[in-house]
């Protein structure tokens, strides 16, 4: 099935982070709306923003306090109706973060529900039956004799949408056919009807995958989100499901229209840019060698054959996400050169898939290291600093004296104004790579893909519409020489020479039309 996400270019914005308006030291809405001309400028189709609920800030809006009510330190909710209908005007479209499966311990729900005596919200969340007995979950929180199961950090307890088997010894495992589980998932459904009122476009789903618990083949959760999805499209089939599910072929098979490949789960996603100990920040499960490293010591086949898999389960049905980083994870600059960088982008923007850039990539902002942790970043502080629009007060993200994070200090990080002038830049180059991305049907996540050769240099082909296009893409500091089929046209390159075969020195690529 085709949507408009086959074609699409995603922004993710960090709200906090991108444009401060009202001088609070805080990104805000109408910040996002007054960049929406840089975006659309960008090329730029869709863009995503974290969560924008009210929420007590623990991990960063992922600790929701109120699902029907922009934090009032981004606006309002007729600030989200603009920036959704300035969004639509200009063509493009908006994301909303959608936390499913957990909210913040503030809520008023949870302080109903941690409260000993029974009320609507008992079994609004998940509570084993004795703070003493039973080892699992948070325990002694509240006057409440039981312990509440958490998706992530403690301050986010899991909502309660059911068991899948729940266990007979342990009767606080509800089914989720229980009334009070299906109460949760109606309110779901109110959530998700009240933001589409309001003009978002499709929702990407916090942790799509843990909402039912103990659901070990996964048919209760697919079963589950297929039908939000049939719910949705009775009332807008344009309206789109994205996961934060890690595997695509899962998430599109629960329902979902898209999906990416994370740092969590395997190490696919890793294994092509931060595989190295610096680099590899949050998880140090896997360690080794990048495939996009000067060493060459790297290999695209873990990726490769994840995708593969994915993109064969898949057979058209939806979409994979091609990130560039998250705010989950150092940043793609982060120990890169510039040339490094374009041939990573260059990769992104050609794979089989939509591209998502997080806000910031574009010009090669860096990863910063040793932060002190903001609203339950920890390491993560480092991948979400301002934005750096300009050389003035805060890199223009904000006039306040005390921005509630710190911009890059160091002389001359890339901004937004620097890299305009100058033609060579990331932020010029990913703006070709865009305009090429949308202009080429063979680019777009539908184009067939072709594997030539699964090492240094990685070689494939891309084609759609009766037009093919070759890539190469050398990350490597070795030299080689390949001999292509013959070129139509070049459409993108770094460090090749095309003429008796084809030479491609230390961290090249080309993008070639073939004849
Ligand atoms: C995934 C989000 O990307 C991350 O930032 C957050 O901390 C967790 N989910 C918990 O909501």
């Amino acid at each position: 099935m085709k949507t408009w996400l086959n074609d699409a270019v995603v922004y993710e914005i960090y709200p906090q982070s991108f444009y401060d308006t009202n001088g609070d030291g805080i990104g805000d809405l109408q910040g996002i709306i007054a960049k929406l001309d840089y975006i659309q400028e960008c090329g730029f189709t869709v863009i995503w923003l974290n969560p924008i609920n009210e929420s007590t800030f623990f991990d960063a809006g992922y600790d929701v306090t109120d699902f029907y009510k922009v934090a009032p330190r981004y606006g309002t909710n007729e600030d989200y109706r603009e920036l959704c209908a300035e969004a639509h005007r200009r063509g493009m479209r908006v994301i909303f973060d959608l936390v499913a499966g957990h909210t913040s311990v503030e809520h008023p729900w949870f302080v109903e529900s941690a409260k000993p005596t029974r009320n609507d919200y008992t079994n609004r969340y998940i509570w084993t039956d004795s703070t003493f007995d039973s080892p699992e979950g948070i325990s002694g929180y509240g006057d409440r004799d039981g312990n509440y199961i958490t998706n992530f950090f403690w301050c986010q307890p899991a909502l309660n949408y059911g068991y899948a088997h729940p266990d007979p010894e342990k009767p606080w495992q509800l089914p989720v056919t229980h009334p009070d589980c299906l109460a949760t998932k109606q309110e779901l459904l109110n959530i998700i009807d009240f933001w589409m009122d309001l003009g978002t476009d499709a929702f990407r789903v916090d942790m799509a995958s843990s909402l039912i618990k103990g659901d070990t083949d996964g048919s209760y959760t697919r079963a589950l989100w297929h039908e939000i999805r049939a719910h949705i499209e009775t009332r807008d089939p344009e309206v789109l499901l994205i996961a934060e599910w890690g595997s695509p072929a899962d998430a599109i098979d629960a329902g979902f229209h898209c999906d990416f490949l994370l740092h969590s789960g395997n190490e696919a996603y890793t294994s092509l840019f931060r595989m190295e100990e610096g680099r590899n920040t949050f998880k140090r499960l896997y360690t080794g060698h990048s495939y996009f490293n000067r060493d060459g010591q790297g290999d695209i086949r873990t990726y490769l054959n994840r995708l593969q898999y994915d993109l064969q389960q898949i057979d058209g049905r939806g979409v994979v996400g091609m990130i560039t980083g998250n705010h989950d994870i150092p940043r793609l600059a982060y120990r890169r050169t510039e040339e490094e960088l374009k041939a990573a982008l260059t990769f992104l923007f050609t794979m089989p898939g939509t591209p998502f850039v997080y806000y910031g990539d574009e010009i090669g902002m860096d990863y910063l290291e040793g932060i002190p942790s903001k609203e339950g970043a920890f390491t993560r502080t480092g991948s979400r600093t301002p934005m750096q629009w300009d050389e003035g007060k805060n890199h223009g993200f904000s006039e306040s004296d005390t921005p509630y994070l710190p911009t890059d200090g160091r002389p001359e990080p890339p901004t937004v104004a620097a890299q305009a002038a100058d033609p060579d830049s990331v932020l010029n180059f990913t703006k070709r790579l865009i305009r090429l991305h949308r202009d080429t049907a063979a680019l777009h996540a539908d184009g067939a893909f072709d594997v030539i050769a699964a090492g240094y240099p990685f070689v494939y082909t891309r084609a759609a519409e009766g037009k093919t296009l070759y890539v190469a893409i050398n990350p490597s500091d070795t030299a080689y020489r390949l001999t292509p089929p013959p070129f139509k046209t070049v459409l993108l390159s770094q460090n090749t020479v095309v003429g008796d075969g084809m030479h491609m020195n230390g961290v090249s690529f080309i993008v070639a039309e073939l004849a």
